[in-house]
């Protein structure tokens, strides 16, 4: 497994941030920072994505900052120059992750079922992520795909929280799971950065 993931099962959540305005990236990164987790999933689902990233990467040089829903090569691009060290998207789609290969760009694809893993695996990669997690067969799922594909391991998102959080990362096959629960849209926009500490640090004590 690549440097980058190896440092993300480490840490065990990543966090999928939806950002609005660049200017709630750095205290929302402080937030988790303080919760005890020093990871973001940050979405090119707003035009926001871009100077966020570079934001916190600035700010906080240490922290471990991924692109996420990232569906164009010229977003993997923006999302590296802005400081991303990782790069995810919510499918597997073969140009990306032929793109982000060739560069040596760590890539976690979307792939629920076996062509996926298989295209996956011929790329080379050994993490995929299982999106959506729950809605799509959840864990019993994923233990299903992980008996022929003994080197593949899996980043659930989609679905996960709180309560079945722990059930995931109980399986060896699980990287660390995605979720938004800790960093809701709603949460940052109201900037309730400390409810977002306490609910980071209650999800890193399970
Ligand atoms: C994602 O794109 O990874 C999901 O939106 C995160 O899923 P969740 O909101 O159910 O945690």
């Amino acid at each position: 497994m690549n440097e980058i993931l190896k440092k993300i099962q480490k840490i065990g959540i990543v966090p999928v941030v939806v950002l609005e305005s660049a200017k709630d990236a750095v205290p929302l990164a402080k937030a988790l920072i303080e919760g005890g987790l020093p990871c973001a999933e940050v979405t090119f689902r707003t035009a926001a994505a871009r100077d966020s990233i570079k934001a916190i990467s600035e700010a906080y040089p240490d922290m471990l900052i991924g692109a996420g829903t990232v569906l164009t090569t010229d977003q993997v691009d923006q999302a590296v120059e802005a400081g991303a060290s990782f790069i995810v998207s919510p499918g597997l789609n073969p140009s990306i992750v032929k793109y982000c290969t060739e560069k040596d760009i760590p890539i976690v694809p979307g792939a629920t079922n076996p062509s996926d893993i298989e295209v996956a695996i011929s790329f080379g990669l050994d993490v995929v992520k299982f999106f959506p997690a729950e809605a799509s067969g959840g864990l019993n799922m994923i233990k299903a795909l992980a008996g022929p594909y003994v080197g593949m391991k899996f980043m659930p998102t989609g679905g996960i929280n709180e309560n079945n959080l722990k059930s995931y990362l109980d399986f060896p096959k699980i990287v660390a799971c995605g979720g938004s629960w800790m960093v809701s849209p709603e949460l940052i926009k109201m900037g309730k950065f400390d409810e977002i500490r306490t609910l980071t640090n209650k999800a890193m004590m399970q």
